[in-house]
């Protein structure tokens, strides 16, 4: 293996102390305490997950964290309600509804719902046009943890050639404004790109959001360029056993072919470690930046 490791893992602890020392002069300083509401519906597992994860690290750096788990069969007019109730509750600065929602529900209507400058995720409709004209914003927490890890392992990162394979509102999309910001050429790819790989292998950086477990293989890498893998598949792992129940254990992988591409690569993030730690802490960041704001 040739390639860095990039630690996200250890970068999101370093995020996180700093947040913790902001909240501290927040509360010292001046009597406020960063707030982050939590809105889960129903009980998909790995959402449910997330959740925990991510009220324990709110409280961890200080800030205080608001849970509200609701039922999978909850209307759109109680959920949106609650929304109204935390958009007018200056206690709470930040405000994150988990996705995917049930079907029932409009994902777009309820995002939009949301105080923007309490959308910690950057979803809501005004998020998305400032943060695409360059304009002060709240942004998506997973591409805003690729980008720190990308400015520091280049420092600039202008006129190189990025491919953001994946088009997601979540993901693609925003990596690609953000590559763009800080002046990288970029390529959004997708499952209709042609020669998909010939379009990987020109990219100085390559970003896989796609979804799709060990999709990247290393002959699509360019040698020496920079792999940042945003996926987070969970797969049958026949070589670690079973379980009690005589289930077939499991293991995470990424978006990309771990070991092949590390042989080509100059640097690559692990799954995991990588950009899972660096997404729960840029949220805490964006709380406490939401915070900050709210009392400018
Ligand atoms: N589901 C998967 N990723 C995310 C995320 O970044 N924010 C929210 N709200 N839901 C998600």
């Amino acid at each position: 293996m040739t390639a860095t490791i990039i630690d996200g893992k250890a970068f999101a602890a370093t995020v996180r102390k700093k947040v913790a020392s902001h909240v501290a002069t927040l509360k010292q300083g001046h009597g406020i305490t960063p707030g982050l509401a939590v809105v889960l519906v129903g009980e998909d597992p790995a959402s449910q997950v997330y959740v925990r994860s991510k009220g324990k690290m709110t409280v961890e750096v200080g800030m205080n964290s608001y849970e509200h788990r609701l039922d999978a069969d909850t209307s759109e007019a109680d959920l949106l309600a609650l929304i109204e109730r935390l958009n007018a509750d200056t206690d709470v600065h930040g405000i994150l509804v988990q996705l995917p929602l049930p079907g029932h529900l409009n994902e777009d209507l309820v995002i939009n719902a949301i105080d923007p400058a309490k959308d910690v995720d950057g979803f809501h409709i005004s998020n998305v046009g400032l943060l695409g004209t360059g304009q002060k914003s709240m942004v998506p927490c997973t591409p805003l943890g690729c980008l720190m890890m990308l400015r520091d392992h280049h420092g600039s990162l202008s006129g190189m050639d990025a491919v953001v394979i994946g088009r997601s509102n979540i993901v693609g999309k925003p990596m690609a404004q953000l590559l763009l910001g800080d002046s990288c050429t970029v390529t959004i790819a997708h499952s209709r790109t042609k020669d998909l790989p010939g379009v990987a292998r020109r990219a100085d950086i390559v970003i896989a959001a796609v979804g799709r477990p060990e999709m990247v293989p290393g002959d699509w890498i360019k040698p020496g360029a920079t792999v940042i893998d945003v996926g987070i598949n969970r797969i049958e792992a026949p070589e670690r056993g079973t379980n009690e129940d005589g289930s077939v254990k499991t293991r995470l992988v990424g978006d990309v072919a771990f070991d092949s591409c590390a042989e080509v690569a100059g640097a690559i993030t692990p799954v995991p470690g990588g950009v899972g730690p660096m997404t729960i802490a840029c949220l805490l960041a964006n709380t406490v930046t939401a915070c900050c704001r709210a009392h400018d």
